[in-house]
């Protein structure tokens, strides 16, 4: 019998790691968990498995540890890709703890790429974000936006991680600059798990309409946008997570290097979307309009056409739908009293 080819999947039990399991599987690929379950809990495996009817292979380890990872590879046997999801991803913690971030961030992919050459894998793809543009002048972004001083070190990481996958992976890879995502799966078993306090604002909207948090703060409304409040392209997770599935596809095909954006090529304002949520929901969210946060840009929104012609990939989903299954994944913790 053939068997499925292996993808290391590094985060793959955290929110977008974890829904790329999903379409990896549905995809006929075998995909081999690695995570240090430091940004997640290791539930979301069993749930994995129950949604995926699969068992699935997992080892909880820091993938930048290059002694434990040679020895995982070398059990592997033959690895047809890699899928680099496992960094820290807050920007205000970054800012806080610089040195946690490059030396995780960076560290890890370092350790990955690394792997991937010593072990010939052909195929890497590695999550970048629409962070590396900053603010950018024109409007939607496409991949050649130059992009502008990182506003954060989280964001310097993202930036750094691009140019390390240029200088040492010239055959074999793909960026995908990941907008915002948002929403988890129908299923309501598998979804975003923030530690503590959201930083984002969709799981900030879902846990104030659930009670957890009292009210949303709504950080600014004086923007040069029509209702004064940031613009940003909200893309479905589930959409994302299909664009690694082509990523692969296109690698098995391309022997090239290769940078995307992924997103919907919408903006929507932060009040549009309290107003689809409440509209979603049938709930009056409570929030108030304060200061602007700092390091906020302003406004972004993808041009996907790249993606869309290269990747064969568009994103189905729009923000209601994104919300229905953030709400729903919201309500399904809330049942189970699971903490997140
Ligand atoms: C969106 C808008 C806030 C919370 C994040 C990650 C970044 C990247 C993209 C992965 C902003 C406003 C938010 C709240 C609010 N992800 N907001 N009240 O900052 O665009 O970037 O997603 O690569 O790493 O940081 O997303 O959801 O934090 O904010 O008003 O309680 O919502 O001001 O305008 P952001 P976000």
């Amino acid at each position: 019998m053939e068997t499925k080819p292996k993808i290391i999947v590094t985060g793959g039990a955290g929110f977008i790691g974890s829904h790329t399991v999903v379409e990896l599987l549905a995809a006929g690929y075998t995909p081999v968990i690695i995570d240090d379950f430091s940004n997640s809990k290791e539930w979301i495996i069993d749930r994995l498995c129950i949604l995926t009817h699969s068992s699935i292979m997992y080892y909880n380890v820091d993938c930048k540890n290059y002694e434990t990872m040679h020895e995982i590879f070398m059990g592997l046997g033959d690895i047809s890709g890699i899928i680099h999801f496992a960094a820290y991803k807050s920007v205000s913690e970054s800012v806080e703890f610089p040195i946690k971030y490059y030396d995780n961030n960076i560290g890890s992919l370092a350790t990955m790429i690394r792997l991937a050459k010593d072990f010939n894998i052909p195929k890497f793809v590695f999550s970048s974000s629409c962070t590396v543009y900053g603010q950018a002048e024109q409007l939607p972004v496409t991949e050649l936006t130059p992009m502008q001083k990182a506003e954060s070190p989280y964001g310097y990481t993202k930036q750094v991680g691009e140019q390390l996958i240029l200088d040492a992976l010239q055959q074999g890879a793909v960026i995908l600059r990941y907008f915002n995502p948002i929403g988890a799966h129908s299923s309501g078993l598998i979804g975003e798990l923030p530690n503590g306090k959201p930083e984002n604002l969709v799981p900030y909207i879902t846990q104030t309409a659930i009670g957890k948090r009292a009210q949303l703060l709504v950080y600014g409304n004086d923007y040069n946008t029509p209702d004064g409040t940031c613009l940003r392209d909200y893309i479905h997770v589930v959409d994302l997570a299909k664009a690694h599935v082509k990523s692969l596809q296109y690698l098995d095909k391309n022997k090239d290097t290769n940078t995307f954006n992924v997103g919907t090529g919408r903006g929507n304002s932060v009040l549009e979307m309290v107003k689809t949520f409440e509209a979603i929901s049938q709930l009056k969210l409570n929030y108030k309009i304060v200061n602007r946060r700092s390091g906020d840009i302003e406004q972004i929104y993808a041009d996907t056409t790249k993606a869309n012609i290269i990747l064969n990939w568009k994103a189905e989903y729009g923000i209601k739908e994104a919300l229905i299954d953030a709400w729903n994944w919201e309500l399904n913790l809330q049942e189970l009293k699971l903490s997140a």
